[in-house]
This record gives C-alpha cells, sequence and structure tokens, in this order.
C-alpha cells in the first residue's frame, strides 16, 4: 500500500514539476496573461496535491506509522506557506505584470517545493524500508 502512495505522489511531483517548467517560459516569453494561465494552471494542480495528501496519501501512511503523524501533520501544515506564494506570484502579474518579480518568486517557491517534496519522498521510502514494498 505504502508503494502506491509513493508511486502516486512521485508521479504528482513530477506533474508539478512541469507546470512549473511551462510557467517559468511563459513569464520568460513576456506575455502577462500567458504566464498568469500558466500560473492558474500550475496553482490548481498544486492545491489539488496538497488535498490529495492530507485526505488521501498522509492517512495512509499515518496509519501504518503513527508515530510519523507529527511528520506528516507539519508537511500539511507548510502547505498554507506555500499557496500563499502561489497566491504573491499571481499578484506581480495581476497588477503591473511585474515579470521580473513575478519569476523570482516562481524560481523561490519551485526551490522551496523541492525540499518540501525531498522531505515528503524521504519520509515515504523510510516507510517501505521498515515495512517492504508491499505493505
Ligand atoms: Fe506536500
Ligand atoms: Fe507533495
Amino acid at each position: 500500500m505504502s508503494g502506491d502512495v509513493r508511486d502516486n505522489l512521485t508521479q504528482e511531483h513530477g506533474e508539478l514539476a512541469l507546470r512549473f517548467g511551462a510557467a517559468q517560459r511563459e513569464i520568460a516569453s513576456g506575455d502577462v496573461q500567458r504566464a498568469r494561465a500558466a500560473v492558474a494552471l500550475l496553482r490548481r494542480d498544486l492545491d489539488s496535491h496538497f488535498e490529495q495528501e492530507a485526505h488521501l496519501h498522509f492517512p495512509v501512511v499515518g496509519g501504518l506509522r503513527p508515530e510519523r503523524r507529527d511528520a506528516l501533520q507539519a508537511l500539511v501544515a507548510a502547505h498554507d506557506a506555500l499557496r500563499a506564494r502561489v497566491a504573491e506570484i499571481d499578484g506581480h502579474l495581476a497588477g503591473a505584470g511585474e515579470l521580473g518579480a513575478a519569476r523570482t518568486a516562481l524560481e523561490a517557491l519551485e526551490a522551496a517545493l523541492e525540499r518540501h517534496e525531498r522531505e515528503e519522498e524521504a519520509l515515504i521510502l523510510d516507510l517501505e524500508r521498515d515495512t517492504g514494498p508491499s505493505a
């Protein structure tokens, strides 16, 4: 069961990386409306991913390893700050169309999200070491 969680999680993390790439390309192209549309898609998928983690993936992991519920809860709590950063990026684009500020904020968010994802994946890989891939 934890193998399914890991596969879903790593697949969704890969899809989010593609959304970041698309948003970066649109910002670099200089078209504010297209950049906003790409950021909106990133935001939609990020929100959906966070919901899946909070309500589907992490409860499975927490059920197998109750002692890790605190760590999982901390990861869920971190989602709010990450969401706020996406809203900030849209704010840069919505106002005066500040593409430079949006690009910088997007790069910083991507780095922060990658750290967050590495923590998640490490927690789940660690779980598999303890329980075996078929657990
Ligand atoms: Fe997460
Ligand atoms: Fe995640």
